[in-house]
């Protein structure tokens, strides 16, 4: 593959490209470097840079100098495809490196053995091809642009830029680093480059779950040894270990990445057994029913079917419905003596399957009770609530990792009326972010934000990967 990096500064790559796993790629030939400095494509008293255009400061390059530097790449070897560095670019993830490695044309560096051909990269074990429009078209080397100072002129990027790329959301100096971190990942995707294929295909993000811990000796370091099983000599029991801890390492770090990476039924089967049961209350009891005045509230029949379906899709164990009055809990009995009955399940089985997990409860002590003596300890209560309360106690969408990592059950409580009381919100353990819309209505009836909330804590967010 070739390579043609532009940049103000190609001293920043001298250490970098005669180093390690990049040095050994251009020494077997599967890499060849091409360094263009901006400088060197000025004329006499030119500069490469002008002040910005318009009140501020800042320098920005010149559009001209990008030109002049890429018709220099092009003419030593052709067509390139062309990639710019800016925060603003699509964000890099292993998905994008196996994505563009996939496209990346080699066109045959002169000692390598792929002389003209499409080298195939390796994407989850798998060798494959690239794209077939990446074969039609006809590019024979990368041109990596790397900018400095306010960044590049807008429309040199908007006439060349084949691909923009960000390292993710905060800003370097310039795209020298951003150029050299694009290097690393790509380059070790590219068979030959790094020793054994394996270790490339087994690292964290290439499938749903992070690599899995590794030892190595002395057995014992600092108090802390390998783990037997490591040990023990026998693969099929390290390697299931291994995956194991590899599940449970991504549900307790990076639930995030498991639930962006369509991850297979195996997969999801794995992860469950590291994420703790859920709980769901729905209170009419200790309940806000006039502003500061705390009460009780009816039982809906909405509520209790169509939480009990939300409960159902995303595996929440028991749903309990709760109300301290002796009327509402008959009337709420007598709709369960139906649901769970023959005949109910002969009227619609998915929502008998759904209503089984309803239980009629009384209190949050009762609920909290009855939760212990099905865990042995007591859960993590995580309250809802519309508005934003209590803020020392707030978590938001993206705290599962550090919830489930306290492995004890997890209950949500949601409100009816005008909301949980101040007994319950101080009871809880957390509370988490209100759900909101960009608009000042806040009265989402408790089924829709219940529904809400338990997809962004354990819903899969499927993603399409080209
Ligand atoms: C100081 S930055 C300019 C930032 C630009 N004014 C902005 O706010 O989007 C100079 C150059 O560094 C590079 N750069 C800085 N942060 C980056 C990042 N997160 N990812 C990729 N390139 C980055 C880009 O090439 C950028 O043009």
């Amino acid at each position: 593959m070739k390579i043609s990096i532009i940049t103000v500064f190609p001293e920043i790559y001298e250490s970098f490209l005669k180093t390690s796993l990049v040095a050994r790629a251009t020494g077997k030939g599967l890499v060849e470097f091409n360094l263009v400095r901006m400088s060197d494509m000025c004329k006499p008293k030119e500069h490469i840079d002008e002040p910005t255009c318009g009140p501020g400061t800042g320098m920005i390059i010149k559009p001209e100098i990008i030109e002049r530097a890429i018709e220099s790449c092009e003419k030593k070897w052709n067509k390139g495809f062309k990639i710019f560095f800016s925060p603003q670019g699509k964000k890099l993830d292993q998905r994008l490196f196996q994505k563009l490695a996939k496209n990346i044309r080699s066109y045959g560096s002169t000692s390598s053995p792929r002389t003209n051909d499409i080298i195939k990269v390796a994407v989850r074990g798998e060798l494959v091809e690239p794209y077939e429009q990446i074969k039609k078209s006809n590019y024979s080397h990368l041109i990596l642009v790397c900018s400095r100072y306010e960044g590049m002129d807008v429309r040199v990027e908007e006439y060349y830029a084949d691909e923009i790329l960000s390292i993710g959301d905060y800003v370097v100096m310039g795209g020298d680093l951003p150029a050299q971190v694009f290097l690393e990942g790509i380059l070790r995707l590219i068979p030959g480059v790094v020793g054994k294929q394996e270790s490339v295909e087994q690292e964290s993000f290439t499938s749903a779950f992070l690599d899995c811990p590794e030892y190595g000796l002395p057995v014992e370091w600092k108090d802390k040894k390998i783990p037997e099983i490591v040990r023990s000599g026998n693969h099929a029991q390290i390697e299931k270990w291994r995956t194991e801890q590899a599940a449970k390492k991504t549900v307790q770090k990076r639930f995030d990445w498991f639930v962006l990476s369509n991850p297979s039924e195996k997969e999801i089967d794995l992860a469950k057994k590291f994420i703790p049961n859920h709980y769901v209350a729905l209170m009419h009891t200790q309940i806000l029913v006039k502003k500061d005045q705390v009460g009780n509230t009816s039982i809906t029949s909405l509520d209790i079917h169509d939480i009990a379906r939300s409960c159902a899709t995303y595996g929440i164990k028991n749903y309990f419905m709760v109300t301290l009055l002796k009327d509402q809990q008959k009337i709420l009995n007598k709709f369960l003596d139906f649901w769970k009955s023959q005949e109910g399940k002969d009227y619609n089985l998915s929502r008998f399957v759904a209503v089984q997990r309803v239980v009629p409860s009384f209190s949050l002590d009762d609920v909290i009770a009855k939760i212990k003596e099905q865990e042995n300890v007591e859960p993590l209560i995580i309250a809802t609530s519309a508005r934003d309360v209590l803020a020392g106690k707030q978590i938001d969408f993206f705290s599962q990792s550090q919830i489930f990592k306290l492995n004890r059950p997890v209950l949500f409580i949601f409100g009816t009326g005008h909301g949980l009381s101040e007994k319950v919100l101080k009871k809880s353990d957390f509370i988490l972010c209100p759900v909101k819309g960009m608009t000042d209505y806040n009265h989402l009836s408790v089924r829709s934000a219940a529904a809400i909330v338990l997809d962004r804590w354990l819903g899969l967010n499927s993603i399409i990967i080209e």
